[in-house]
């Protein structure tokens, strides 16, 4: 019977030995993705590096596997940080980021010995100043400046509007001159270079490029104002995936292959120079890779819909009712039957909003069916919440026929471990 498989692994055998709803990874995609990343994003003008944004889905096991591809990681809390940990990945590769991190969060990563500070602010950087002296810890910085590059996505995933809450915006000189100089005076902290990021989910390479042309300005700018030159320079993540058939993102290899052939070219003609370039992809390291089954339940006719009930819902994929995000969907089981039906398949959350999917044609369906949704490999897990008190699905990754868990299914006991 023909049906899909992830790694080699046919639905109801992963449904059968883990249970539903199950994230499972093609391990294969993910290594692939993170291929292209490294091969592709590579200079002989300047040193490059890529490093993976955890936020998009964290685990020991994802750690893992990409730090054996030379890959770094940027971490937004404490939390994050303790996974890179866990998996033992080297700390001069992690970047913290993320802004109004706590003394105490500074403090653990100043003492795990980590790479790179991403300063959010001036009190931040003041903060951190005092924080590394107190502890005689040395470590690098980038300060993240707001390039003001309005890239067409969702505005909740917008990132470089002139009053967004991320960095400092480009024209604050005061600001950015403030932290240079703090830096300078600093004998723990070294200012390394500049960061930027605009948004994430962004399809078109213009918007990047132009982040990065604002970004060799603002170098020249500082090389002349500050005397600043040969830094490093990281123009953040945000590169789109496809989620339904009209979706046609760049691949990651090519975009990581354009953009450094973008920089190399503004860098000559600007007469500044970088040691080093860094990218930081999230969604399109993991987002393809990943699938939700799903055991359809109930389903019924309401108005004009009809509903297909699944056993979780917003609670493990918070997407849609958050950005209208869409997904596409099969039945794994009938894959090769007709689609004939419209469907609004929905969650088990007590939310009117808890739907997965609005509209999608599928074969007809019946209880006891699987679902699988595809490309929900980046902030499905990572977004992913106890509403209801439903507990976290399982992860596995599949790979050459073989699936192995790598983060177990939450249980009621696992929720009530922490009440007092
Ligand atoms: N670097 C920085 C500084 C970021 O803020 C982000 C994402 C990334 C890298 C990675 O972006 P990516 O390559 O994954 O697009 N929850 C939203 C996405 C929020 C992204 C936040 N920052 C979603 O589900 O679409």
């Amino acid at each position: 019977m023909e049906t899909l498989r992830i790694g080699g692994v046919d639905c109801r055998s992963l449904a059968d030995e883990f249970g539903t709803p199950l994230y499972v990874y093609d391990e294969a995609k993910i290594m692939k993705q993170a291929d292209d990343a490294v091969l592709n994003f590579s200079s002989d003008k300047f040193d490059t590096e890529v490093v993976y944004a955890s936020k998009a889905f964290s685990s020991v096991a994802l750690f893992k596997l990409l730090a054996a591809q030379g890959i770094g990681f940027d971490v937004v809390s404490g939390g994050e940080l303790y996974c890179a940990m866990k998996a033992g990945v080297g700390m001069d590769k992690v970047y913290f980021h993320g802004n109004n991190k706590s003394d105490q969060e500074i403090e653990m990563a100043l003492d795990a010995g980590i790479g790179y500070f991403v300063i959010d602010n001036v009190m931040e950087c003041n903060r951190l100043v005092g924080l590394a002296e107190k502890r005689k810890r040395s470590t690098k910085v980038l300060l993240r400046i707001n390039p003001g590059i309005s890239a067409h996505t969702h505005e909740y995933i917008m990132t470089s509007k002139p009053d967004s809450k991320f960095g400092i915006y480009i024209e604050n000189k005061e600001h950015i001159y403030n932290v240079i100089d703090t830096l300078k005076e600093s004998p723990y902290i070294r200012l390394a270079g500049f960061h930027s990021h605009i948004g994430s989910q962004i399809i078109d390479a213009e918007s990047f490029e132009k982040a990065l042309g604002t970004m060799i300005e603002f170098l020249a700018e500082m090389k002349r104002s500050k005397g600043l030159d040969n830094l490093e320079l990281s123009i953040g993540g945000g590169f789109g995936i496809k989620y339904v058939a009209e979706d046609d993102p760049v691949p990651l290899g090519q975009m990581c292959a354009n953009l450094v052939r973008y920089a190399e070219e503004a860098l000559k003609k600007s007469g500044v120079t970088i040691s080093k370039l860094i990218t930081e992809p999230g969604r399109a390291m993991v987002g393809e890779a990943g699938y939700t089954i799903y055991t359809i339940g109930d389903m019924k006719k309401s108005g004009d819909k009809n509903y297909i009930f699944v056993d979780g819902g917003m609670s493990d994929n918070i997407r849609h009712a958050l950005y209208d995000a869409e997904y596409t969907c099969v039945l794994p089981e009938k894959f090769s039957k007709e689609p004939q039906i419209s469907y609004c398949i929905a969650g088990k959350n007590c939310e009117s909003g808890d739907i997965l999917i609005a509209d999608i044609m599928l074969p007809e369906a019946e209880t006891g069916d699987l679902l699988t949704i595809y490309s929900t490999g980046a902030y499905g897990y990572s977004m992913a919440s106890n509403y209801n008190r439903l507990g976290r699905p399982a992860v596995v990754f599949a790979r050459d026929g073989k699936a192995r868990l790598i983060i177990k299914r939450e249980t009621y006991e696992d929720q009530y471990r922490l009440e007092v």
